[in-house]
């Protein structure tokens, strides 16, 4: 059994990666931990809460707030105009039963300390509940089994900056301290998940072909993806599809053989001034920077990735 910790800002995307994961048998979601985003911290709980409820995975899973604020204090605006007000595409899904707790940073390091090598962290949002863990508890870097991001881009244009991606820029010095602590990290970035697209034939497929228990997630699917489809059409041009951010990078963590590695060592730029604030830098000179190498997925089977979303529910 695979053991999980997602962190997420639970927007349309963050979502269906969730739904994902829920299904896998073979996977333990740990916790589900919030952070800002795609929407406050606490309505990405709520809307983790709903996803659990939705998906009925049969076990328990603990939901933690976590913060509302980048690593120096700053209240950032929420995508909305990406995500709807209330992050999942403003579909309207019942109240969850389940309350979310308090507090995703602790929550994060006791169930690291209490599974030591074992919990990979599958984070889909800012690294902020990441960065104030290791503030709080640093040796949990080489407790933790692995680290798995959307985030960042390294040959792809940014889409929140030139060469910045939201994740990764939205908390740029968590980001920074995050990957240059030493984790056993994979980054999955928009040179992959710009391109790995879920079309309007793949939800007809998973409307017509969902199994009798999952018929209420397909519907749920479709609907929120008409704020997803809408705002990629609007931004990017793109004609009934969206790409797959974050159900890429679960959806990596949970099958690595869809994608190839490569390893360089990585740092973010933190300069507010520089055009390239918030940049992922992968350093991939003959004798790069001291820091900690990074596994870049710049590489992955893409349609075999959507199939394998598809699929877990037909
Ligand atoms: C990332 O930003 C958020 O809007 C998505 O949920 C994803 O995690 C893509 O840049
Ligand atoms: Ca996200």
């Amino acid at each position: 059994m695979k053991k999980i910790i997602i962190d997420c800002d639970t927007g349309i995307d963050d979502a269906l990666a969730l739904l994902y994961a829920l299904k896998r048998k073979d996977v333990r979601i740990m916790a589900i931990t919030s952070t800002f985003g795609n929407c406050s911290a606490l309505q990405s709980a709520i809307n983790s809460l709903k996803m659990i409820e939705l998906a009925n995975p049969g076990y328990f899973i603990p939901v933690y707030v976590g913060s509302e604020y980048t690593y120096d204090g700053k209240k950032t605006p929420y995508s909305t105009f990406v995500h709807g007000d209330n992050g999942i595409g403003d579909v309207l899904l019942p109240q969850p039963q389940n309350e979310p707790q308090q507090n995703a940073v602790d929550a994060l390091i006791d169930i690291i300390k209490e599974n030591p090598y074992e919990i990979t962290i599958v984070a889909l949002g800012r690294l902020t509940n990441i960065a104030l863990a290791l503030d709080k508890a640093p040796e949990i870097v080489h407790l933790v089994k692995q680290l798995v991001f959307m985030g960042g881009t390294i040959y792809h244009c940014g889409n929140v900056g030139p060469l910045s991606e939201a994740n990764i820029a939205g908390d740029a010095i968590s980001s920074k301290i995050v990957l240059e602590a030493g984790f056993n990290a994979i980054q999955v970035g928009l040179d992959i998940t710009q391109s790995t697209l879920l079309t309007r034939n793949d939800l007809d497929y998973l409307l017509k072909n969902a199994r009798s228990e999952n018929k209420a997630i397909a519907n749920y699917i479709n609907q929120s993806m008409v704020k997803y489809f809408q705002f990629n059409h609007e931004a990017s041009n793109m004609i009934d599809c969206c790409p797959l951010h974050d159900p890429l990078a679960m959806l990596i963590a949970l099958n690595p053989q869809l994608a190839s590695i490569s390893y360089y060592p990585c740092t973010v730029e933190t300069n507010p001034e520089s055009i390239c604030y918030g940049m992922l830098v992968a350093d991939t000179r003959e004798n790069p920077i001291q820091v900690n190498p990074i596994g870049l997925a710049l590489r992955c089977d893409k349609r075999k990735a959507v199939d394998l979303l598809i699929s877990i529910f037909c």
